[in-house]
């Protein structure tokens, strides 16, 4: 058994601790017992690895063994009522395959042109606000068929996502405890609300006809052997789990790369004719900005070892690090921004690290984020439209990451307020 972080009251042991900040929780922790130790949080136990030894063989640790998709329903499941994950027929790692990307991308022009036009010549916004806008009528058109005449269903749609928000089970984990005291219920009145809408997408859609290679006609083919509202409501619920998963990071990704160029007025100058750059600048911006656990839940008895000791982890703890630790302080001078750090995805210090696995931005290994090439385009497209429209005039000073935040690339802990004008 190593070192046991706990509380005074076994059902909640370090758990309000955690909460606070969750960062600082696993770092301080670190410093006090060492590498390897373990946590009881909620009545959960977790077996905490940060040497170079632990991490890597966490990341190797196979699905079948200790499962990422059981830690992540875990997490979910505190905010998103049980009813959406059952069922599904088509998952976030269906979006990926063939030529899909070149589609978003297409969507994406598309998005940003309706955003454009929305913003007008000149005023003001908060960036993660505009960004999340963003993401969603990107989405939305690429797996909702929210396009054409269906865009006026946006302003009923977007309300209802945000209401529901997965990712605010990992970005305020905190309001999970609310949501339990609710029995969900602000939950489940927005998938009534989103099963109605998209409903009146389907139809819409349908009667125009459908392009058979778009990714909605495919997930409606899915449910072609179901009839009536129960197709609809199938085929809505599959829209909004895997548009769920895309809100996760890639729109905070794209704040945070926004903030950094108009904190440096030098390098959003250069990165704005350099695309290279501007991809240096994105990746060393999540490497920066990860708040990210890595969980898995163990299915059997999980061996995990680093550098002295090989620990036996029964089923149902989980092996976790957090690349917020690790990423920051893997090697001398980690902890501050230098686009220096990449060449394109490359991680150029990666010879001096003991084990790879120490810098993190897309994962490793069997669960490497399969959008990142989509991600990183869209994040490159994005900025060279917005910049090289509009002049931004920053007015916020030294965001930071949301202390609270336990998953995913960072909210702000303020507003990121800009003014902008066009070039
Ligand atoms: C900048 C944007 C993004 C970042 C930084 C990012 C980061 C990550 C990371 C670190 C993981 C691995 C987590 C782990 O192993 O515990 C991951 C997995 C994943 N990501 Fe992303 N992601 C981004 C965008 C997206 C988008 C837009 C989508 C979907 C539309 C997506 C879908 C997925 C899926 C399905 C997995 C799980 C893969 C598996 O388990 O095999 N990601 N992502």
């Amino acid at each position: 058994m190593p070192p046991l972080v706990s509380g005074p009251l076994p059902k909640i042991g370090a758990g309000l601790r955690m909460l606070r900040d969750p960062t600082d929780f696993f770092y301080s922790a670190r410093a006090e017992h060492g590498d390897t130790y373990a946590v009881d949080c909620f009545g959960y136990r977790l077996l905490c690895v940060f040497s170079p030894e632990g991490v890597k063989n966490l990341w190797a640790v196979p699905e079948e063994q200790a499962s990422k998709g059981l830690a992540d329903y875990a997490l979910l499941r505190h905010k998103v009522p049980d009813e959406l994950f059952a069922g599904r027929r088509t998952r976030p790692h269906d979006l990926f395959r063939s030529d899909d990307t070149a589609s978003y991308l297409a969507n994406l022009e598309r998005a940003l042109d309706d955003q454009i036009e929305e913003m007008g010549r000149q005023g003001s916004a908060e960036l993660f606000a505009l960004t999340r806008r963003i993401g969603h009528r990107l989405g939305l058109a690429s797996w909702g068929g929210v396009v054409g005449e269906c865009a006026k269903y946006l302003d009923r749609l977007i309300p209802a996502l945000d209401r529901l928000d997965a990712a605010d089970s990992f970005v305020h984990p905190h309001h999970g405890l609310w949501a339990m005291v609710t029995r969900k219920s602000a939950a489940r009145r927005a998938i009534r609300e989103l099963d109605k809408v998209f409903g009146e997408v389907i139809e819409a859609r349908e009667r125009e006809g459908l392009d058979p290679d778009d990714l909605f006609a495919r997930i409606c083919a899915s449910w072609s052997d179901v009839e009536g509202d129960a197709r609809k409501q199938g085929i809505a619920r599959d829209i909004v789990l895997i548009h769920m998963g895309s809100m996760s990071n890639l729109f905070a990704a794209l704040a945070w790369t926004l903030v950094h160029l108009l904190e440096r007025p030098e390098i959003q100058e250069r990165a704005r004719h350099d695309s290279d750059l501007l991809d240096r600048v994105t990746f060393e911006t999540i490497r920066l900005r990860q708040r990210s656990i890595v969980l898995r839940q163990c299915l059997q008895p999980t061996e995990l070892a680093d550098e002295k000791t090989v620990y036996r982890a029964s089923p149902g703890v989980f092996l976790t690090t957090m690349m917020s630790v690790t990423n920051t302080t893997a090697l001398p001078d980690l902890d501050g921004f230098d686009p220096g750090h990449f060449h394109g995805p490359r991680f150029k210090r990666v010879e001096e690290l003991p084990a790879k696995e120490l810098v993190t931005t897309f994962g490793h290994g069997r669960h490497a984020c399969p959008a990142q090439v989509f991600s990183i385009a869209a994040i490159r497209r994005t900025v060279e439209r917005l910049l090289g429209h509009y002049t931004f005039t920053r007015k916020f000073r030294d965001p930071q990451p949301l202390r609270r935040q336990l998953g995913g690339v960072a909210r702000a802990d303020r507003p990121c307020r800009v003014d902008y004008r066009l070039r």
